[in-house]
Order: structure tokens, then C-alpha cells, then sequence
């Protein structure tokens, strides 16, 4: 039996190789981020999304103070309005800013005739050679309330220098009103792994995971910087974006997230751990989101810092100083620098936290807060993560 099986797969392995020619692995480039303009929202929005996201039910607490008019603004960024970066995608005849989500794994856009879209996104058209899967549909929805849901296409799909040719891309038909009001991104692009695609009756690959044979290194690298647009690197590891070496942990794929065990944790001038957690690095997430016990470590080094049910949040006064946080994987310190844990303001005087509460999601998300302070390598063939500090 094993004997006829290797025939088997010998033969649909040669009959592969004479239909497609294998795949040159040249492909390394590098693509920037854009700003772009959005209305501003209260700092809690991003933390109802993260909560939503991963699916939490949002508390009313946290959803009043994410609708309030009072809009935060970033910490030394003195514009109006928040930015938001994306990257920009060919798909189809279209060219689109989209979201790229390591926390996620659906590449999903607004056409023309999307119910619910917003006004100002750009809208994907199917290339002449695109094909509609029929009877294939996806649809996604959130702790909050908000949903999204469509048809799907194979079409080609151009980041920086790589082309797929038969990427799903997954057309919205109807959205909810939260994404009617979330200008900015005309879409997402998941770089999580494809296990959790949420396309039926049968999940399709990544963006990443179609193209990952033609790359050079089988890897993206991500550098988010802290306002300003960050850089995607695929196929290869720039070495003038980090100092010191990479310190790589193991990928726990089993949830189809970029999930790896933390070593502990300190906060600077404050208290320690060993103990070990998960988490998981996602691009699509803002903030910082860790146990109680961490939060409550970091904020007893702040004695204006208190959680607020009004700004739903941990905030603190605005000129207080705040400490360094480190976190350690694999005998690597990683340190997010207290700056970046100041989010944004909500009033004259009063900060959001960058770091707050995933107690009720019970899943830690090092989101960009965290991201921004590293050059992160996302290797999906060995399944690790590296990580080294920004140069
Ligand atoms: C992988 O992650 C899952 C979900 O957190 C966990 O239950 C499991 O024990 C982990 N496996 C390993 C080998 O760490």
C-alpha cells in the first residue's frame, strides 16, 4: 500500500511540474506604507475593535466611551485627525489601500455595489480573467455586533513585486454599519495562516501562503514605526532594519494564528515575571493587550493611572512619566519603549493607555503598540517568528 501511494503522488507531483513550471525563487521586495487620513475616533474604538475582533463581547462601558464624541489624538502628532497606514494592492483591475493583518486571514474588499460600504473606499473590479467560485461564499462577524459577508473570486492580486494568480479575494456584498463609519483601508489583507480563512465550503490560502515558493526566504518581515508608515519585506530579511541579532521562538499553529510562548515580563523600576503566557503578533490590532496581572504590574508604576469606566480604559495624566516594558521571548528582551505605551490623549489632560486589559479576551495581543518597537520576521515554512530590536 505505502509502494502504491509513492507512485501515486510521483506521478501527480510530475503532472504538476509539467502543468506549472516550477516556481523561480528570485521574488524579495519591499513595500512601504501610505498615510491616510481618518476621522478621529476615541482611543477606546481600538480597543472595542480588538475585543470584537477576537471575539469578546464588547462591555457597554467600553462601547459608550468608543462612541463619544471627545476624539483622541495622538500623542505628538499635533494634527487633526488620526492616520491610519495601509498598503496598496493590485487586485483585479483595481488598486487598492488595504489593511495588512497578521491577525487575520481573509483578503477581503468593497465593490461598487457592496451594501453598506463606505463612501470614500476604493472599490475592487474583477479583472476580464478573474473567475466567480460558485457556490463558495465567506462571511466574518464580530463580538461587537458588526459582520461582513460575500462572494468569491480568483483573480490576481500584485504586492510590490509578486504577482498571484489565483488569489481569492473575497467580494463584500453586504457590511455593517461599524465598517460604513471605519474610512480609511478599502479592505483587508490576512496574513495569518489559512486554517482560519472563513471562505466555505473550503478555505483558501493566503496572499502569503500562495505566493511563499516563489520567494527567495519563505518569510515576511515587518517594520511598523511609530508615526510615520512602516515597511513589509517579503522574501528576504533586511539587516539594516535591525541591530543585534534575530531571536526566533516556535509558531503554536493550532489556532492559525501567529501564536509563540512569552517568557515573562518586566516593567521598568517595577515588578518581574517568569511565568510563561501565549501571544500572538497582529499587525491589525493597535494596542497592546495583555493578562491583568501584567497591566496591573505596568500601572502601579503610574500613580495618576487608573482604569476609567468613562474613557473605557486605563488612562493616566498626560505629562506623567511612564515606564519601559519588556517582555521576554526565548531569552530575548524585547523592550516597548514607555513612549509608545502613552496612546493617545482624551481630554486636555488625560492619556489612553497603549497597554491595556485582554483579561476578557484571554488571548495576549502584541499589537502594533508592541510591533512598532521591532523588526518582526514571519516565517510560515519553519513556522517561527523572529524578532530583533528596530535599528
Ligand atoms: C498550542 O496552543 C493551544 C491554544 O492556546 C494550546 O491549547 C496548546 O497547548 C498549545 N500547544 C503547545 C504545544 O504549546
Amino acid at each position: 500500500m505505502v509502494g502504491s501511494k509513492t507512485v501515486i503522488s510521483a506521478l501527480a507531483l510530475s503532472a504538476l511540474a509539467a502543468a506549472a513550471p516550477a516556481p523561480t525563487k528570485t521574488t524579495q521586495f519591499s513595500i512601504n506604507q501610505v498615510a491616510v487620513k481618518k476621522p478621529a475616533v476615541h482611543p477606546a474604538a481600538k480597543y472595542a475593535k480588538a475585543l470584537a475582533k477576537y471575539g469578546a463581547t464588547v462591555p457597554d462601558y467600553v462601547a459608550s466611551a468608543a462612541a463619544s464624541s471627545q476624539s483622541g489624538s495622538a500623542t505628538n502628532t499635533p494634527i487633526d485627525g488620526d492616520e491610519e497606514y495601509v498598503t496598496p494592492v493590485t487586485a483585479g483591475d483595481s488598486t487598492l489601500n488595504l489593511d495588512f493583518d497578521t491577525g487575520s486571514a481573509d483578503l477581503w474588499v468593497y465593490t461598487s455595489s457592496t451594501d453598506g460600504a463606505p463612501s470614500d473606499a476604493n472599490y475592487y473590479t474583477p479583472s476580464a480573467d478573474a473567475k466567480k467560485l460558485s457556490g463558495y461564499t465567506w462571511s466574518i462577524s464580530y463580538g461587537d455586533g458588526s459582520s461582513a459577508s460575500g462572494d468569491v473570486y480568483k483573480d490576481t492580486v500584485v504586492v510590490g513585486g509578486v504577482t498571484a494568480t489565483a488569489q481569492a479575494v473575497e467580494a463584500a456584498e453586504t457590511v455593517s454599519s461599524e465598517f460604513s463609519e471605519d474610512t480609511g483601508s478599502d479592505g483587508l489583507l490576512g496574513l495569518a495562516y489559512s486554517s482560519i480563512n472563513q471562505v466555505e465550503p473550503i478555505a483558501q490560502k493566503t496572499f502569503y501562503f500562495n505566493v511563499i515558493d516563489s520567494l527567495e526566504t519563505p518569510v515576511f518581515a515587518v517594520t511598523l514605526k511609530h508615526n510615520e508608515p512602516g515597511t513589509y519585506d517579503f522574501g528576504f530579511i533586511d539587516s539594516s532594519k535591525y541591530t543585534g541579532d534575530l531571536t526566533y521562538a516556535d509558531i503554536n499553529t493550532s489556532e492559525g494564528y501567529w501564536l509563540f510562548d512569552v517568557d515573562g515580563y518586566s516593567v521598568e523600576g517595577g515588578s518581574s515575571s517568569s511565568d510563561s503566557f501565549e501571544a500572538i503578533a497582529d499587525t491589525g490590532t493597535t494596542l497592546l493587550m495583555l493578562s491583568d496581572d501584567v497591566v496591573k504590574a505596568y500601572y502601579d508604576q503610574v500613580s495618576s493611572a487608573k482604569h476609567s469606566i468613562l474613557e473605557g480604559g486605563y488612562v493616566f495624566d498626560c505629562d506623567a512619566t511612564l515606564p519601559d516594558l519588556s517582555l521576554t521571548i526565548n531569552g530575548y528582551t524585547a523592550t516597548v519603549p514607555a513612549e509608545y505605551l502613552n496612546y493617545a490623549s482624551v481630554s486636555d489632560s488625560l492619556c489612553y493607555g497603549g497597554l491595556q486589559s485582554a483579561g476578557l479576551l484571554g488571548l495576549n495581543i502584541l499589537g502594533d503598540v508592541f510591533l512598532k518597537s521591532q523588526y518582526v520576521v514571519f516565517n510560515g515554512e519553519d513556522n517561527k517568528i523572529g524578532f530583533a530590536p528596530q535599528a
